[in-house]
């Protein structure tokens, strides 16, 4: 199993967005787990799961397992952990090292081939217990100044998380986001990035598409319903991308 975090600490940043289409295409071929560890719950509400449980993913902080808190979507090979809304991240200490125990115990890689975690726009112990088990890091991220900066804090946390855990450096990729190839602005900020951080790194951007904000309101992953939009288009090729590039990792 390859384990996919999405993350960027800046709010607004298609984390939630790039997550459910993400997994919804490789879906089609592929069996994956989506985990959301932002309270706000909007992985659920973007793929049209009605169901509140009590539980959620934050409640393996407080010692429950993840199988418990699985739950089917309308994607036959797509298995949600959707959030628990109600969960204080203030009121408790989270131990580091929790999602990994949960993987090793409950055999998770097992059962699927790919898993993505949405998480929150913090850099606090649940994103910090993502990235313990992260193979692969996408941070999305909007093509202006404040984009670069947040860029730089995300890659200084996933090193300092490496360092602390000794593990192996995860694969860490940049998708351009709500890019609009007519602002001068957006193509000097890519190209910047590129510059700074590697070609290799950088996907094809995802550009502004109104239907992807569209989306949550329709309770649907724009891919499943609108194939021939722009931002449908945009996410195929990057999961296209993606696959190439993590081929052997
Ligand atoms: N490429 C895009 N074009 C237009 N709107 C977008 C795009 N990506 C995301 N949005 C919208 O921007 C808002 C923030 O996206 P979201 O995925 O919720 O970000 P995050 O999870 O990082 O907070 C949402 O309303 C979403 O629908
Ligand atoms: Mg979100």
């Amino acid at each position: 199993m390859k384990t996919i975090v999405i993350s960027n600490r800046k709010g607004g940043s298609s984390k939630t967005t790039t997550s459910i289409n993400l997994a919804s295409i490789l879906a089609k071929k592929y069996s994956v787990l989506l985990i959301d560890l932002d309270t706000q719950g909007h992985c659920r509400i973007g793929l049209g799961v009605k169901t509140v449980i009590n539980n959620g993913s934050h409640s393996i902080f407080k010692g429950n397992y993840l199988t418990e808190n699985m739950i089917s979507t309308s994607l036959k090979n797509l298995t949600l952990v959707p959030a628990d809304e109600s969960f204080d991240v203030y009121k408790r200490s989270i131990p580091m090292g929790i999602i990994k125990k949960r993987f090793e115990e409950e055999s998770i890689d097992m059962f699927f081939d790919f898993c993505v975690i949405d998480t929150p726009p913090t850099y606090d112990a649940i994103l910090k217990n993502a990235l313990e088990v992260a193979d692969i890091v996408i941070i999305p991220t909007i093509p202006h100044y404040l984009g670069i900066v947040s860029v730089e804090q995300m890659m200084k946390a996933i090193y300092q998380t490496n360092i602390k855990m000794d593990k192996k450096m995860p694969f860490i990729g940049i998708l351009p986001i709500m890019f609009n190839p007519h602002i001068k602005t957006h193509l000097q900020v890519v190209s910047s990035i590129e510059k700074s951080f590697g070609k290799e790194k950088v996907f094809s951007p995802i550009n502004i598409d109104i239907h992807l904000a569209k989306q949550f309101e329709y309770k649907k992953p724009i891919v499943l319903f609108d194939k021939r939009t722009r931002g449908a288009e945009n996410y195929m090729q990057f999961t296209k991308e993606l696959l190439e590039k993590i081929e052997n990792i």
